[in-house]
């Protein structure tokens, strides 16, 4: 029987107290990984991490970060560095969205997409990267978005973010491919979670028309490829990106 055993693994999930990163977690738990949840809310990442520690027997790690702020993800990662010794799997998962049309789209909403979305990848990856270097295995995962292939109105600041994470992973492949280290990328469609909570009905519905699978995705989709991305099975898989939208794009 083929089995995907992630025992003896680290991963750390940023934006992981619900939705697809929390989903994300619980799949790699399942495996056997010891997972840290990360978000803005210590309590809350705390509260996430205990449930799949209790849920899946396995060690877990509830830590405050913040992926707007460089302090915070330095602090955070001190902390995890000690408390599990580093990271062998990292999930760039921690989104936001601010969605404007273009010609009402200030510089503030431009660059508080930009930081979480692209910056604080950049710093959290920087720091994950090095342990990863020195234990010559590692998969770094990032979660892009069917919008940076397609574009989309309103999303100007945030497509920018998804498109740039696919440069981002196929260059960094590049570079770590030597050290066993992977990196790639994952595009969602519609996935239900509260990102897409907030939009109207007749809006949904618009999308859904053209989701040849005829359903909305489920953040287990989206986990599902992550977990295959960590195994064994993916050892052969770098500078990839995985869409994940029922067939609309
Ligand atoms: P969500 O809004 O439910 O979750 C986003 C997570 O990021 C939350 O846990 C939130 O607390 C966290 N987060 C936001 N700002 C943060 C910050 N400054 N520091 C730390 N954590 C922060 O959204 P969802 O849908 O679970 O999104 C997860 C990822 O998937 C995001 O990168 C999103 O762009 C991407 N995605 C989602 C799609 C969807 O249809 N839901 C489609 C394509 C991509």
């Amino acid at each position: 029987m083929l089995c995907i055993d992630l025992r003896g693994k680290k991963a750390l999930i940023t934006g992981s107290t619900r939705g697809i990163g929390r989903s994300i977690g619980e799949f790699l738990a399942k495996a056997g990984a010891q997972v840290v949840i990360t978000g803005r809310d210590p309590s809350r990442a705390q509260e996430i991490a205990k449930e799949i520690s209790e849920k899946f027997q396995v060690q877990t790690l509830g830590v405050a970060m913040d992926m707007a702020n460089q302090e915070s993800i330095k602090e955070a990662y001190s902390k995890i560095e000690k408390e599990c010794g580093g990271v062998d799997i990292l999930i760039n998962n921690a989104g936001i969205t601010k969605d404007k049309l273009f010609l009402r789209m200030s510089l503030e909403d431009w660059e508080e997409v930009i930081r979480v979305n692209l910056t604080g990848t950049f710093l959290i990856t920087s720091l994950c990267v090095k342990g990863m270097l020195k234990a010559r295995w590692g998969r770094i995962i990032n979660i892009s978005s069917v919008v940076g292939f397609m574009g989309n109105v309103g999303q100007v600041n945030y497509s920018s973010t998804k498109s740039a994470l696919i440069g981002f992973t196929k260059s960094l492949a590049k570079e770590l491919a030597s050290r066993n280290i992977t990196v790639n990328a994952i595009a969602p469609g519609f996935i239900e979670t509260d990102m897409t909570a907030v939009l109207s009905e007749e809006i949904k519905q618009s999308y859904l028309k053209n989701i040849p699978l005829g359903r909305f995705g489920k953040p287990e989709d989206v986990a599902g490829a992550v977990l295959f991305l960590c195994s064994e099975y993916a050892d052969y898989i770098t500078g990839e990106v995985i869409h994940i939208n029922g067939g609309m794009y």
